[in-house]
């Protein structure tokens, strides 16, 4: 595993039980990097992330994280160690503030940063939530619920982001100043970032390294611009 390798799953195949729904997946994050992970409806990619997150135990295969065995690490203590997942469908608690929103995600933050100056970060990335700190989180817009969903993952310091289809359901103005603030924070931080989409255009765009899942197998994967002239990528997710 080279020096920079931050995270690699290696082998993992997973499910629920059923039928296998994770097969032989491979993928490697390194310090800083922001790849995607692509691919249709159903085709894993939330059960990648659960498997990652410690939701799902996967039935062989290893996940290495910053050098150690995370398969060794319980569920809830995975958070504490630096990733952040925000799951698909903007899940804030809805009838507590946007501040205490924030202020539960810190909770798992090991860094040793000051809240405060944490919420000032994410503020500037996303104002929309400072202006409505103590507005009940049920109450905000759909995309202003996804700020809040990422911020909250942010409001940890993580070293990894885990972003599951954060454009899912809003109009694609409100898409695309996500997906801009991510690149912002990804740029300014350094922070790894690893981006579940099915907007493939944007997806691949903005990635540093990409990967197509499909039934549950790593189908490509490589560099995006790559991705982007292969004739079945243009065909079955550009619509060429
Ligand atoms: N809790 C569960 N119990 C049993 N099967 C599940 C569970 N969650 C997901 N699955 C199955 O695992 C497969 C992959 O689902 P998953 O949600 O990971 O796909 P996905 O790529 O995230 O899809 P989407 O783009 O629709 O979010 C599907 O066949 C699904 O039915
Ligand atoms: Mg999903």
């Amino acid at each position: 595993m080279p020096e920079s390798t931050l995270l690699e799953l290696a082998n993992i195949n997973a499910g629920y039980g059923g039928p296998k729904v994770l097969h032989d997946i491979n993928i490697s994050l390194s310090a800083g990097e922001f790849i995607s992970v692509i691919g249709p409806n159903g085709a894993g990619k939330s059960t990648l992330f659960r498997t990652i997150s410690g939701i799902v135990r996967p039935a062989s295969g290893s996940i290495t994280y910053k050098g150690s065995n995370l398969l060794e690490v319980e569920a809830s203590r995975r958070a504490h160690l630096g990733l952040a997942h925000v799951p698909e469908g903007r899940q804030v608690f809805p009838s507590m503030s946007v501040l205490e929103n924030l202020e539960l995600g810190a909770y798992v933050d090991k860094t040793g940063i000051e809240f405060r100056q944490t919420l000032e970060k994410i503020v500037s990335w996303f104002p929309v939530l400072g202006e409505r700190q103590q507005q009940l989180a049920g109450t905000l817009s759909g995309g202003e619920q996804q700020m809040l969903a990422i911020g909250r993952g942010l409001a940890a310091n993580p070293d990894i982001l885990m972003l599951d289809e954060p454009s899912m359901g809003l109009a694609p103005t409100i898409a695309d100043e996500i997906f801009e603030r991510l690149i912002e924070i990804h740029k300014t931080t350094g922070l790894s970032i690893i981006l579940v989409e099915q907007r493939v255009a944007e997806a691949l765009h903005f990635a540093n390294r990409a990967y197509v899942l499909e039934a549950g197998r790593i189908i490509l994967s490589g560099n995006p611009a790559e991705l982007q002239n292969d004739d079945r990528i243009r065909q079955a997710y550009l619509g060429m």
